[in-house]
């Protein structure tokens, strides 16, 4: 079990993440929403061990975090083609490279020849899907995703979250997923977690907390969705 602990981040006197514990179950998606500025990111950084914090993360080796990111524009190197950036968080062998490559293509549904492609031969959505190719090529323990499809045209983020509901049913992966969009949270989390101001407000299965929230920021959140509020 992916625990995090007591966990804060202080930037200077500023605190982003203050005091979190949070559990994620193995094989399950824990969505993380919260208003802009609320610490999402930053807890999400902490975990994948790319800002220092106090308090403690367990259940996941140092380097089995891999994280996706908002922009699929400015998280690939544009003069690495698509094949290398995959390979390059791969244990796979150099003879075994360009079946894994394949593989992992096939798996986020790009044909094994766009290995040879550059970033700007990608669409945004194909960018996305190499991003999480190269993230699943290190065989994660927990995939942490950024808003992962805000950045995307509405047209192709239904099919970028149906490809991570089926990578989940397929590897079974263990995943924090940040979102504003509580539709996208009710349709691929298990679980969801609330947070604000740095703090997590409430936890729980989904379903639940969605239907009756126990903190009056989550009902607020919710009433932003109409169609959620009253599903
Ligand atoms: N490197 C940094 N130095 C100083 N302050 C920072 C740094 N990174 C983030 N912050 C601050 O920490 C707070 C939380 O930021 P964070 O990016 O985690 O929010 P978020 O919930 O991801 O927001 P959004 O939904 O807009 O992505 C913000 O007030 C932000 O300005
Ligand atoms: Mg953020």
């Amino acid at each position: 079990m992916m625990r995090i602990s007591e966990l804060t981040v202080r930037f200077g006197s500023f605190t982003a993440v203050d005091d979190v514990t949070l559990a994620v179950p193995p094989g399950t998606v824990t969505g993380l929403v919260g208003e802009s500025g609320s610490g999402k990111s930053t807890l999400a950084r902490a975990v994948a061990g790319l800002t220092p914090y106090r308090g403690s993360v367990s259940g996941v080796a140092r380097g089995r975090v891999q994280m996706v990111f908002q922009d699929p524009y400015s998280s690939l190197n544009p003069r690495m083609r698509v094949g290398d950036a995959i390979a390059e968080g791969s244990p796979a062998s150099r003879g075994r490279r360009d079946a894994e490559v394949a593989r992992l293509l096939g798996l986020v549904s790009l044909p094994a020849s766009y290995a040879r492609r550059l970033p700007r031969e990608l669409s945004g959505g194909q960018r996305q899907r190499v991003a999480i190719a190269r993230a699943l090529a290190a065989e994660p323990e927990l995939l942490i995703a950024d808003e992962i499809t805000s950045a995307l045209d509405v047209s192709v983020q239904g099919a970028v979250l149906n490809l991570i509901r089926d990578l989940r049913a397929e590897l079974g992966l263990t995943m924090l997923f940040i979102s504003h969009n509580l539709a996208v949270v009710r349709y691929v989390c298990d679980a969801i977690a609330v947070m604000r101001h740095g703090r997590l407000l409430e936890t729980g299965p989904v379903q639940e907390v969605l239907a009756a929230p126990a903190h009056p920021y989550t009902r607020t959140l919710l009433d932003a969705v109409p169609s959620l509020a009253h599903a």
